[in-house]
């Protein structure tokens, strides 16, 4: 059977993207933040995922104000970088598992969420750059990618609440696969920042911080706190910070932590990163 091994957060900052593409990684601003990524570049090649569901938000790419779903599965064989206003990313197409996207669907979608089915669509920075950051620059992505989109872009957005639930109808379904496959959940997004209004600029050590902390060991309380609050604490960005409960959600209760990292700024955004893996549940 398919099974979770562990999961991966990450901010996804578009500027990390063209740093990388454009090899400035080891200027003075970048190097403090890609020396936080050097753990999970290492562990990844043990860990040699089969497929990796990734959690990530459309930022008018795919989807714009004509059509916005909550949830959104890709069950597609392939997916090209979005030309995102600069031309696409020089990074490989995506590759899906559309078996296991399909299987996925219908899973959730018999557990009461509503999932958006897509076959079609070009996936922007919020899904490309935490692939950069995990891979590297290889040829080819090294495993199958099940991109999930979830709306934070316009309102109304799900709460954290919905969020954790669907990660968890996520996992259901994943164990649920006839295939021995070793599957990570990664969420992206996040951490505080706001790109526009009076408070553009905002990030919130303290606020992030503790939802690191929250997350690793107390991630049913976190699932609690109301979207206004990110708003307020984290910015109106920073609510892509749910995305990262989809990730928990998918995982057991107690996780080992493998590699925790924060770092102000790049670009807006304050950048934040987890390596947990599932501790294997007793009975
Ligand atoms: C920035 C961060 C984001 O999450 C995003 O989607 C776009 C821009 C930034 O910090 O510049
Ligand atoms: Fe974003």
């Amino acid at each position: 059977m398919a099974k979770i091994s562990a999961g991966v957060a990450t901010s996804h900052v578009p500027a990390i993207g063209a740093a990388i593409d454009n090899k400035k990684t080891t200027d003075a601003y970048w190097q403090p933040l890609f020396e936080g990524y050097e753990y999970v570049k290492q562990w990844v090649k043990e860990q040699k995922p089969d497929v990796v569901v990734l959690v990530y938000n459309d930022h008018a790419s795919a989807f714009d104000a004509n059509f916005v779903p909550t949830f959104a599965i890709a069950t597609g064989a392939e997916f090209k970088p979005a030309d995102e206003g600069w031309g696409p990313r020089p990074v490989p197409n995506v590759q899906g598992h559309p078996a296991l996207a399909s299987h996925i669907a219908h899973s959730v979608i018999q557990d009461d969420f509503d999932l958006t089915v897509v076959n079609t669509m070009d996936v922007d920075h919020g899904l490309t750059v935490p692939l950069s950051l995990v891979f590297g620059e290889p040829e080819n992505w090294p495993c199958k990618v099940i991109p999930i989109a979830v709306n934070v872009v316009l309102y109304p957005v799900p709460s954290g609440n919905r969020c954790y639930q669907l990660g968890k109808a996520i996992r259901k379904a994943v164990e649920n696969f006839d295939e021995d496959l070793n599957v990570q959940i990664w969420g992206t997004g996040g951490m505080s920042h706001q790109l526009q209004g009076p408070r553009a600029g905002l990030i919130n050590k303290e606020f992030d911080n503790a939802f690191l902390d929250k997350i690793i060991d107390d991630a049913d309380e976190l699932a609690k706190l109301e979207h206004i609050k990110y708003v307020e604490q984290a910015g109106s960005e920073g609510i892509e910070l749910v995305m990262w409960l989809v990730m928990r959600g998918a995982l057991n209760k107690n996780v080992e932590l493998k590699k925790r990292f924060y770092h102000v700024p790049a670009s807006n955004t304050a950048v934040g990163h987890l390596v947990l893996e599932n501790v294997e549940e007793e009975g």
